[in-house]
């Protein structure tokens, strides 16, 4: 694939901090290799905003390989930008065109508080874990793993959930901000397999209710967050969650 140079305006959401006003602020990005991702795109940006003495856009980020759920920012409205089942920071500023204006603008969500410029405060997230997401019973060596026959079809299930990076974007997808395909992704991969099973009750009314605790909102089968999650993850673990979670309740009130 040939590389390109293009030029781009950045409207970029400025926010110092939590209950302050923000607003967009435009930028120019001009010759952008089309081979840069969109992180580094902004690193070029940020680093002639310094150059001027002026304050760098925050954002986050950390492996910028897709796989540690850090970056994420709504770029034209679709959070981690056009390209399916792709994070922000595997995506390729050759998918925009020269002379194109990109807005960016933070993960909006209640349950997430804004930090600063595109960096919100994601650790309700990791409530949500800390509540269920882990199994508390010894599981041996890696012998003893492999002494356990799990259907393949359950292992790809559990493998396909385990995907989820913890990225929020299916939070910042929904009009209800509902972290369900989160919280049902960590359910399944757990409860599909035979070590999470002693805890899936425990698991699924836990981290549901640490869920609503958190000001996260309902599903209402948008769907949005499938649409835009970049591991892909399917509501068909939603489905999963609910039946955890409706068996965990009728179990609880027949003890
Ligand atoms: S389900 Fe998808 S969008 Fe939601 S946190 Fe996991 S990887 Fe991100
Ligand atoms: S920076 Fe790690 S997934 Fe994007």
């Amino acid at each position: 694939m040939s590389s390109k140079s293009i030029s781009v305006t950045l409207k970029v959401w400025r926010q110092s901090g939590a209950g302050v006003k923000g607003r967009l602020e435009t930028y120019r990005a001009d010759n952008i290799s089309t081979d840069m991702s969109f992180l580094e795109m902004i690193d070029v940006v940020n680093e002639a905003l310094a150059a001027d003495g002026r304050e760098p856009i925050a954002f986050d980020h950390d492996c910028r390989e897709g796989i540690c759920g850090m970056c994420g920012a709504v770029v034209n409205g679709r959070p981690h930008g056009p390209e399916k089942g792709t994070t922000l920071c595997q995506l390729h500023m050759r998918h925009f065109d020269d002379g194109d204006t990109i807005v960016i603008e933070p993960f909006r969500a209640r349950a997430f508080k804004m930090i600063k410029d595109l960096v919100v405060d994601r650790s309700p997230l990791d409530a949500i874990i800390a509540a269920g997401g882990y199994i508390s019973a010894n599981t041996g060596g890696a012998q003893d793993a492999n002494a356990i026959l799990i259907p393949q079809e359950n292992a790809d299930k559990a493998m396909d959930a385990a995907a989820c990076i913890g990225c929020g974007a299916c939070v910042a997808a929904c009009p209800n901000a509902s972290a369900m395909l989160f919280v049902s992704a960590k359910v399944s991969h757990l409860a599909l397999l035979p070590q999470g099973r002693p805890e899936a009750a425990s698991r699924a009314l836990a981290m549901v209710r640490k869920m609503d605790q958190l000001c996260f909102g309902n599903c209402s089968n948008e769907r949005e967050c499938e649409a835009e999650c970049p591991k892909e993850i399917s509501i068909v673990n939603i489905a999963r969650l609910n039946r955890e979670f409706i068996a965990a309740g009728i179990a609880s009130t027949v003890m």
